[in-house]
């Protein structure tokens, strides 16, 4: 049986040499398959003499269970080797350095917004909010700007279908905690507000601080003390250029606007109108029940954007509401 040890030995160099599992399969085709190379020779037992039959049969299940053992070995060997070849690709450097996240901040709007709002909480004011939805009697007709009064025009207000409107100013809010509370009052109340603008210093939403000092004799000098300290310490600047205005506001009396000298070097020149100001009218504390023999006070509306814009010498106020994030991040704290 010189043919069975010819064939294990040749069929035993083809495994050795094996480098993929297709090829072993391949192998094991060629020498055990139905019409593999032992299977045909156990089919030609038949042929032999009676007694060479079992003798012979022997030889070649030994030499097939000795091939199929040498190829389960060689198969266990090529799968721990893909095996490992795949741990390799698929393993992770714990070493290298992280991806990093970037960190958000708040919007340079809200920074200056949260900076005014502690200011007057450590002068002893409390905050207050009003809805941005209003009726026409708490944005115009209550702080003495009945229905076509010129005054109204000043405001390009957005009106909604239902006969409400969105809030041209904070002032409304005056009203509300007035119309609620009375007098002694100090608040601030900060929020957006919206009117049909646009330009360089101009946006159709844009946010103010309202302001509100009512009780027993409080004065213009007041309210000019007030601001005066605010500004200094919201510029962090005691020798800022600040002018007070005579302006008029139906539900002041007298009125002010404030306006702060901008520094040539932001693009323009000139004063910045920052606020609003004045004596809280007569007619507006009888509207919401104070008697004015008894109380006065005043109040102001300041733009937090011009403000922010002053702050940090940008030119455009429309650049806070773009959303370029380059523009954004510059201003994290
Ligand atoms: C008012 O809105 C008054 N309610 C302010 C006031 C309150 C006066 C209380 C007296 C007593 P005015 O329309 O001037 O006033 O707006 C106030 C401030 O908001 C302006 O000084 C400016 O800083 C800012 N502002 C006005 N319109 C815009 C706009 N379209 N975009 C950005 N800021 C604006
Ligand atoms: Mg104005």
């Amino acid at each position: 049986m010189s043919a069975v040890s010819y064939i294990l030995r040749e069929a035993s160099a083809r495994v050795a040499g094996a480098s993929a599992l297709t090829e072993l399969d391949e192998i094991r085709i060629h020498y055990l398959g139905k019409k593999g190379e032992l299977t045909s020779l156990l089919k030609s037992l038949g042929k032999l003499p009676p007694e060479e039959k079992p003798a012979a049969g022997q030889v070649i299940n030994a030499a097939k269970n000795e091939l199929q053992n040498l190829l389960n070995a060689k198969k266990a060997d090529l799968e721990k080797n893909i095996a490992d070849i795949n741990l390799e690709k698929e393993s992770i450097d714990v070493t290298l350095p992280g991806r990093g996240s970037a960190q958000g901040s708040l919007h340079p709007v809200s920074i200056v917004q949260q900076r005014i709002e502690d200011l007057f909480l450590h002068m002893g004011f409390s905050l207050e909010r009003g809805p941005e939805v209003e009726d026409e009697h708490h944005n115009f007709n209550a702080l003495n700007i009945p229905e076509h009064h010129p005054a109204r025009a000043m405001h390009d207000t957005f009106y909604l279908e239902n006969g409400l409107l969105l809030r041209t100013h904070t002032s409304p809010v005056q009203i509300r905690v007035m119309s609620e509370r009375g007098a002694p009052l100090r608040i601030i109340s900060p929020g957006r507000v919206y009117r049909c603008d646009y330009d360089q210093t101009h946006t159709p939403m844009f946010h103010q601080v309202e302001g509100l000092w009512l009780g027993d004799g409080v004065t213009m000098s007041e309210l000019k003390g007030l601001l005066d300290k605010f500004l200094q310490s919201f510029f962090e600047h005691d020798g800022l250029a600040i002018r007070y205005r005579p302006s008029y506001f139906p539900f002041t009396e007298p009125s002010m606007e404030v306006d702060i000298k901008i520094n040539s070097e932001y693009g323009i020149t000139g004063w910045l109108e920052v606020l609003g100001c004045g004596m809280v009218h007569p007619r507006v504390l009888s509207n919401v029940g104070i008697d004015p023999r008894e109380s006065s006070g005043f109040a102001f509306g300041m733009g937090v954007e011009r403000l922010a814009m002053l702050k940090y010498g940008i030119s455009d106020l429309r650049l806070f509401f773009e959303n370029d994030l380059e523009f954004i991040n510059q201003f994290g704290r």
